[in-house]
């Protein structure tokens, strides 16, 4: 068992079930609404606490009364979130509809987020491994130098889901960066090994993958050898909304025993399609 810090967004996630995508100006029934807590450094917790490690949460909480479901769920996991900051203002809240295998976010979120004062007042000494979402760039360059400065060995590992101004900024510091499909595809990519070249030149010390849906996942070695994973999706796709975060959490729980990187790619794209299987994070690790 390992001490994970994730440091990132928990949000409120309304899910509305549909039987197809609302066109515009249609006005149609739900199946059913779930209230329950996201966000991707929250969802990476939750499973790598259900794979038997210790990890806390690190972000900027809302003082706020719908804040009482994120903090229930991730008491209900066993994820620590006790030196979370709290703001005034409300939690980000996504909109979230899901017709079986696709999903639509509509995102909203004005809560500042987490700046480096917050994260120095971390004691990291017992740490891991340390996880960044990646996101508010000028600030995670402050703390991943912090990190690097001080605890030389900790792994960190980065998420790269969404192209952010300065984001390449981020790049030296990270052991392990984890990409994904719409991140490659931002930067003109729809090969997977081409895009997994391009950014090992632009962070030759760490091992880069990439989740690529359907097609499973693609990494390179330390020897610049691509691995492929395949995906594993369940007999009936039923919820995919954060299988990119599950995926994440289980290269991190196989980096930690030290898997090598095509079994950590096999390992991590069996626990995505797990849980693609069950409704939220509550499904079967292993
Ligand atoms: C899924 C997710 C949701 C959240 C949204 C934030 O990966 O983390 O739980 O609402 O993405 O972008």
């Amino acid at each position: 068992m390992s001490r994970i810090l994730l440091v990132g967004t928990a949000t409120l996630d309304l899910v509305f079930e549909l039987d197809h995508h609302p066109q515009a100006d249609e006005e149609m029934r739900a199946q059913t609404l779930r209230t329950c807590r996201g966000g991707n450094a929250a969802n990476t917790a939750v499973v790598l606490a259900g794979l038997g490690h210790a990890p806390e949460f690190f972000g900027v909480l809302a003082d706020a009364p719908e804040t009482s479901v994120i903090e229930a769920d991730f008491t209900h996991h066993g994820v620590d979130f006790s030196h979370c900051p709290r703001l005034p203002g409300r939690p980000p809240t996504s909109s979230i509809y899901l017709t079986g295998s696709e999903r639509s976010i509509v995102h909203y979120r004005d809560l500042p987020e987490l700046d480096f004062t917050n994260f120095n007042s971390l004691d990291l000494e017992d740490f891991a491994w340390l996880h960044f979402e990646g996101r508010n760039v000028e600030q995670l360059r402050l703390m991943m130098r912090h990190v690097r400065n001080n605890f030389p060995h900790l792994p960190i590992s980065l998420e790269l889901e969404k192209a952010r101004e300065g984001i390449e900024y981020l790049f030296e510091f990270p052991q392990l960066l984890l990409c994904s499909r719409g991140f490659a595809r931002y930067y003109g990519f729809d090969a997977p090994q081409d895009f997994l070249l391009w950014m090992r030149e632009r962070a030759p010390q760490a091992e880069v993958m990439v989740a690529w849906g359907e097609n499973g996942a693609y990494g390179l070695d330390e020897t610049a050898t691509l691995c492929h994973a395949p995906a594993q999706p369940p007999l009936q796709v039923r919820d995919t909304l954060g299988a990119g975060d599950t995926f994440n959490a289980g290269i991190i729980a196989a980096r930690l025993d030290d898997a090598p990187l095509a079994e950590a790619l096999q390992f991590a794209c069996g626990l995505a399609g797990r849980k693609c299987g069950v409704v939220g994070f509550g499904f079967p690790v292993s």
